[in-house]
């Protein structure tokens, strides 16, 4: 029997669109008996919208891995335990991807390394910028190259803390991707090329009083503000509380603040309130960052 533990990731940080996420501490679990008749038993905070039959995500990324390594699909039971909310922005389907294939990576005897899953997660996902903290945990950057994803870990410090606000809606990527122009300006590049750039020696030197100003973006939040009501109001509360920088998560609708040690009541509080004055009820979790990534464990 193997046990994987996925955690919930935040894409973009502000101006990384696409590239840069990071692993927080709430985590999807996947344990699978193989020789078992085919079964998937579903607990955790998540059931609905998650199918459980054969088109499962976790399920048919382990069949496609067996497929591309030529490997034969043992029959099996599935338990997932799944903690991460669905189509909220803290990748869900980045951690049914993760860890299906590092599953069934696994038990197939570890043919691929780490680089190599990440690889294949991210022509399933898409966009690397969840599934790389996914497998590798801390705060990481995903740079395309002619050889693929080339991940960089930046920190793996867990001194930040964060706040996370999850509306009670969902939001497809899909939609949220639909809606931002095809084209940007060469001056709003420039803009997120160097706040990016600030964001990076942020964390590398856990200097965060940088944060503020290096997790503004123009590319992507003030575009999809039409539709999360109260966003850019409830990422200004966060800073006007004490937060050292905040941003859409992913692609939303969940908001996430980088927080100092000790200011979480304050900072919550001030978003909670804001979007309620959006009509928008939300769940707000403290979360300290992930440093390791997917883990596997044997159970025998
Ligand atoms: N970076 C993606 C987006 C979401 O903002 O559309 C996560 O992959």
């Amino acid at each position: 029997m193997i046990r994987v533990k996925i955690p919930a990731t935040s894409a973009n940080l502000g101006p990384g669109f696409d590239c840069l996420g990071m692993a927080l501490q709430l985590y999807n679990t996947i344990t699978v008996e193989t020789d078992r008749p085919f079964q998937i038993t579903l607990t955790g905070s998540y059931h609905d919208g998650i199918p459980a039959d054969e088109s499962n995500l976790v399920w048919q990324t382990m069949c496609n891995f067996w497929d591309l390594i030529h490997f034969p699909n043992p029959s099996a039971a599935l338990t997932l335990e799944n903690n991460i909310p669905p189509s909220r922005g803290l990748g869900s389907s980045s951690a049914a991807i993760v860890g299906g294939l590092v599953a069934a990576n696994a038990l197939a005897g570890s043919p691929y390394s780490k680089l190599e899953l990440l690889q294949v997660a991210n022509a399933i996902e898409g966009h690397p910028d969840n599934v790389t903290p996914a497998l590798y945990g801390g705060v990481t950057l995903s740079i395309p190259t002619e050889k693929g994803i080339l991940p960089r870990v930046l920190s793996q410090s867990t001194t930040l803390k964060t706040v996370v606000i999850i509306p009670d809606t969902h939001l497809n990527t899909q939609k949220a991707r639909g809606i931002l122009p095809p084209k940007v300006s060469r001056k709003d590049a420039v803009f997120n090329i160097s706040h990016a750039g600030l964001l990076i020696e942020a964390f590398i030197r856990e200097e965060y009083s940088l944060l503020k100003e290096g997790m503004r973006d123009v590319l992507h939040q003030n575009q999809r503000a039409i539709l999360i009501p109260g966003l850019l109001q409830t990422l200004e509360a966060a800073l006007q509380a004490g937060a050292y920088g905040s941003a859409l998560s992913g692609s939303g609708p969940t908001l996430i603040a980088l927080i100092p040690d000790g200011s979480q009541q304050n900072i919550s509080q001030s978003m909670i309130t804001t979007m309620a004055q959006y009509g928008i009820n939300v769940e707000a979790l403290r979360l300290e960052i992930d440093p390791y990534g997917a883990v596997s464990s044997l159970i025998v």
